[in-house]
């Protein structure tokens, strides 16, 4: 039951921080999720049995968020748009909440949150819902504020996330989100059967290749002195892989206080490039997929001015990537859409790794609190 999961969840069990309990439960729990969106026989996607969602006559989907949960609606974004040709409105709660988005009746508001308690983003769910907007909800708490005002509640089945930081929560909700966009997809006559069955199969793939990303481990660690010691970071990536690079810094921010930023990496030379220089680790978010190249020439264009480059990439991206074995972590291969999924593992351990070797409050960080039910 899941006061059962719940309470075998709470304590720490062996590991020395309640954060690096939840990222290694990520295999586990990214599997109960994806149980209740994936049909595997019918190789479907499916919403949790008594809830009917359907995409199909939506002229947009608004989505609003906070912190990591916003970080991965940006990815939702992405998919929604990509394999159901949805447009997509998405905004920090912080800003929607104030800025009188018009919106429409026919529209569906989606809010993602691991605490369904965040003043903003309950703020922003009523906007919506006093608008007469159809009201989604992706959040850990099924009896929190958020589920319980929202008309279509969409659990993710993390357990309790005791670290302030979230990690199993962020890719329970991309399973979330990755599934209902395929749901979306085919309510909107937009994947074929052969496509939503190809999909569901890759994404069916992500508890084994978490496991995967986990054994990357102890080659992490190692990274963490020569981390700990820069006072800035930059995160690059694409596409998907864009949002990461902004949750990587947001990770490493909130647990070792070191400044870092995320960016686009087709950004770079639009300003930040005048940051690098050799005092500056730049981390570049690259799975080898169809724009694996354009994010290459963005990094050629780091190392060539003496940028410290660190790729996460996998082994053809490695190949072509030109840098030394110190210089990349080498992801498994996998298919673009569980991409996010799972390159969010090795940015969690970047960040935790970082933060134990610089011996910050690894589950509580200073001036945080895991639900921010106040402006
Ligand atoms: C995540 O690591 C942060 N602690 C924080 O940004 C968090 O994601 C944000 O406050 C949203 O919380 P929620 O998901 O409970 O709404």
């Amino acid at each position: 039951s899941r006061s059962a999961i719940g309470a075998a969840m709470i304590d720490k069990g062996n590991y020395r921080h309640f954060m690096a309990k939840e990222i290694h439960e990520q295999p586990e729990v990214i599997g109960h999720t994806l149980s209740r969106y994936l049909d595997l026989a019918a190789r479907k996607a499916k919403v949790p049995d008594g809830m009917a969602v359907d995409f199909s006559g939506l002229t947009r989907l608004v989505m609003s968020a906070c912190g990591t949960a916003y970080y991965a609606g940006l990815v939702g974004k992405y998919w929604f748009e990509k394999y159901a040709r949805l447009p997509v409105e998405i905004d920090i709660a912080s800003e929607f909440r104030y800025r009188e988005l018009p919106v429409n009746p026919g529209e569906m508001a989606l809010f993602i949150s691991q605490s369904g308690e965040t003043a903003d983003t309950l703020a922003s769910l009523r906007y919506c819902k006093a608008a007469g907007l159809t009201i989604g909800a992706v959040v850990n708490v099924p009896e929190s504020t958020i589920a319980r005002e929202a008309d279509l509640v969409f659990p993710t089945i993390a357990g309790p996330e005791i670290g302030v930081a979230s990690t199993k929560a962020f890719t329970c909700q991309l399973s979330v989100l990755a599934s209902l966009a395929i749901l979306a997809g085919r309510q909107r006559g937009v994947l074929t059967a052969d496509q939503e069955a190809e999909l569901v199969g890759a994404l069916s793939e992500a508890p084994g290749l978490a496991l995967k990303a986990l054994a990357l481990e102890a080659r992490i660690e190692k990274l963490a002195p020569g981390l700990s010691r820069a006072s800035d970071v930059l995160y690059l990536g694409r596409s998907t892989s864009y949002p990461l690079a902004l949750e990587g810094a947001l990770k490493l921010k909130e647990l070792s206080y070191i400044h870092a930023e995320g960016y686009a990496a087709g950004e770079l030379k639009h300003g930040p490039i005048a940051l690098i220089d050799e005092n500056l680790p730049v981390i570049v978010i690259a799975p080898h997929d169809a724009i694996y190249e354009k994010t290459v020439s963005n990094m050629q264009e780091v190392a060539a001015r003496g940028g410290r480059i660190l790729l996460i990439t996998d082994e053809k991206g490695a190949e072509a990537s030109g840098l030394a074995d110190r210089d990349r972590i080498l992801m498994p291969a996998l298919s673009e859409i569980v991409a996010p999924i799972i390159y969010s593992i090795p940015i969690q351990l970047i960040a935790y790794h970082v933060a134990v070797f610089m011996g910050t409050d690894v589950d509580q960080p200073r001036n945080l609190a895991k639900s921010v039910t106040v402006e």
